[in-house]
């Protein structure tokens, strides 16, 4: 086990066969700063570490016949417990996880065992399985104090990890990784951007893609004409009510464009609908 942090905030153990791949992205940028400040803790646990035997063997041919390997159940259940204080060899995690905050699971009708499903210890398996991870995800994930990610390698879980371990599983999308450590650590990433002070500017993750259920407005920087190309006059006019509703317009205008499913789900006023339909009678 590799600790890159000792300080409080909010914890992440990650399991994983590969403890390597995480860590020049927890050096870099935001999740480096968010280390160092003490919101963030990132825990990596090397599954091998807890394998049996001179070998310390963490895969197996699978029942039934077939391609490919299967991820052993042993030692993911053993360092998940170990790690998490839980199951036979708790250590009172079941007492402890009563009294905290009754923060809802993220599935709380799934099948883990009953010390999963109290605890408030999100438990996810990372598979192309699962739940495809999105910013509500992110932001229910934030609400926690400390959440376990699995990573899986080989061609997938022996199925009692996902029914008696995981609380969750998560995909990052309709692909296939090699593992789930990428998809880890694009959670990791999507999360702990939520936290307040992570960063720089407090309302930094209020305003872009996705948190407002809309995609965001086109930016622009100085200088005011770069080869012959302008920012919109609106920008330069200096009329903040003007600019904002600008941005709202032209956020409307790319969701409907790019990804009209998201609009869907976003609250809209009644005349930003009849301008949608206006956009969409001209087909602009
Ligand atoms: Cl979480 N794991 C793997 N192996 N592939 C994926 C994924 C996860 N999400 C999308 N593809």
């Amino acid at each position: 086990m590799r600790e890159l942090c000792y300080n409080a905030g909010m914890r992440f153990d990650i399991f994983t066969l590969f403890p390597g791949i995480f860590e020049s992205p927890l050096r870099e940028s935001m999740l480096k700063r968010a280390i160092e400040s003490g919101l963030l803790q990132v825990q990596l646990h090397n599954i091998r570490d807890y394998a049996e035997g001179r070998h310390q063997v963490t895969d197996d041919y699978p029942y039934g016949g077939g391609g490919g390997m299967v991820m052993k159940p042993e030692p993911v259940f053993t360092a998940v417990e170990s790690v998490l204080g839980i199951g036979d060899r708790g250590s009172g995690f079941r007492d402890q996880a009563a009294g905290q905050s009754s923060t809802p699971a993220l599935h709380p009708q799934r099948g883990a065992s009953v010390s999963n499903r109290q605890s408030t210890i999100p438990i996810v398996l990372l598979t192309p399985q699962g739940r495809v991870f999105n910013q509500r995800m992110a932001l229910e994930l934030a609400q926690y104090d400390r959440v376990a990610l699995i990573c899986g390698r080989y061609e997938g879980f022996d199925e009692r990890i996902r029914q008696h371990l995981a609380t969750d599983e998560i995909s990052i999308g309709d692909y296939v990784l090699t593992g789930g450590e990428l998809a880890a650590l694009v959670i990791l990433d999507a999360v702990i951007r939520m936290k307040p002070g992570v960063l720089g500017d407090p309302t930094g993750a209020v305003d872009d893609s996705h948190a407002s259920g809309l995609l965001e407005y086109p930016h622009y920087t100085r200088p005011p004409e770069f080869r012959g190309w302008q920012v919109p006059e609106v920008l330069l006019s200096g009329d903040h009510a003007k600019v904002d509703r600008w941005r709202r317009e032209q956020a409307l205008r790319r969701t409907w464009t790019r990804r009209p499913d998201l609009l869907e789900l976003v609250e809209l006023t009644e005349s930003e609908r009849a301008w949608l339909r206006q956009l969409a009678q001209d087909g602009a």
